[in-house]
């Protein structure tokens, strides 16, 4: 289905928990966090049916976040039952990498075909201090069991907003020099403690990966998101980069969101417009539910409010980590 701006909508990205086991400085901070009530987050029979009636809206590529996607319990057997929805041709997902080393092969092989893994720092002391955990050496043995349990797309996605924490981001992209592995920067944007960061834009990143590898090439390769990638002389992999403030891309945006506790959102930093739970906890059919799936692309915002007041009515209040990113 395409929405008033003639942008085809085609990609979910559902949120299936807001818990998270980590506490990014930039997402979750270190204060006291309200997780959402068991109750209202949405289950796997209420997710097929929604994800059932965004299918026959044209939907056909998901991506699993959180919170931490993989703190949810029985994760492969739902991506199976998702597959099995007619029109859904490709689920991915993003993580924080922590419980990978015993998850990935597993979710390869529901089906899972890349997933997005979120590490800011190579340096331990800086990843304990941003994250609030001492788990640096169990991401990296959680991205090299992704690479063997033979995704065919393995990312990390590395924020990067002024003073985040004592660290070179530059650094990050090691990880691309030696794996096939999509480096990405991304920049900070003003949802949860992300408004307490200036994002630090592509221009100057680039330059100093220029300094440091060599010029960057602009390549064709596209995910399904917004970023951007380049090739970098020796590399295996490649970089790239997600810049809604200095490049933005809301013109090509191809996607809704559905939190875990049911609202749908058409646009990222917008509250949501109808919560499916409800709908369906009231007995909703499937043709209700394509009904204010339909109401919602329709009503999907032409692009973000970064750059403006962040206190205008309409804008979402609520961090990262219970948006799914
Ligand atoms: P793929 O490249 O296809 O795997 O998808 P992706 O990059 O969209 O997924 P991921 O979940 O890894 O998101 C990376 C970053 O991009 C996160 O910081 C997201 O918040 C951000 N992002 C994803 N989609 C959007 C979007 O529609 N708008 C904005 N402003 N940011 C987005
Ligand atoms: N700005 C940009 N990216 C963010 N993420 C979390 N909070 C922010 C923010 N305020 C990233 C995480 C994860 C992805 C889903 O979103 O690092 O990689
Ligand atoms: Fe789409 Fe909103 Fe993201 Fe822009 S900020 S790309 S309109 S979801």
């Amino acid at each position: 289905m395409r929405d008033q701006y003639g942008r085809e909508i085609n990609y979910l990205r559902i949120s299936l928990t807001d818990r998270c086991n980590l506490r990014c400085g930039y997402c979750l901070g270190s204060g006291p966090v309200r997780w959402l009530p068991e109750e209202t987050l949405l289950t796997d029979g209420e997710l097929c049916a929604v994800v059932s009636a965004a299918a026959e809206l044209g939907i056909s590529r998901l991506k699993l976040t959180g919170g931490e996607p993989l703190l949810r319990p029985g994760l492969p057997e739902l991506v199976r039952r998702l597959y099995e929805i007619p029109g859904i041709e490709d689920i991915t997902l993003t993580t924080n990498g922590l419980l990978l080393p015993e998850q990935a092969e597993k979710l390869a092989e529901a089906g899972v075909s890349g997933v997005n893994i979120s590490l800011d720092t190579l340096n331990r002391a800086s990843y304990a201090a941003l994250t609030g955990t001492d788990g640096l050496e169990r991401v990296l043995e959680g991205l090299d069991a992704a690479l063997c349990a033979g995704f065919s797309h393995v990312k990390v996605n590395c924020v990067s907003g002024e003073g985040i924490t004592d660290r070179n981001p530059a650094e990050v992209a090691e990880l691309a020099r030696t794996r096939q592995v999509w480096v990405r920067y991304i920049e900070t944007m003003p949802l949860g403690q992300g408004k307490n960061y200036a994002p630090v834009a592509r221009a100057a990143l680039m330059k100093e990966l220029e300094e440091r590898y060599g010029p960057l090439t602009p390549v064709n390769e596209r995910g399904n998101g917004p970023a951007v990638y380049y090739s970098v002389p020796d590399f295996a992999g490649l970089v790239g980069f997600i810049s809604p403030c200095s490049a933005p891309f809301c013109d090509g945006c191809n996607r809704l969101r559905l939190t875990a506790d049911g609202w749908v959102k058409p646009c990222l930093q917008y509250q949501g417009t109808v919560n499916l739970r409800e709908l369906l906890r009231a007995g909703a059919s499937g043709e209700m539910l394509k009904a204010a799936l339909s109401a919602a692309i329709r009503s999907k915002p032409k692009g973000h409010r970064f750059a403006e007041d962040q206190a205008q009515t309409g804008l979402e209040r609520r961090g990262m980590s219970a948006i799914g990113g």
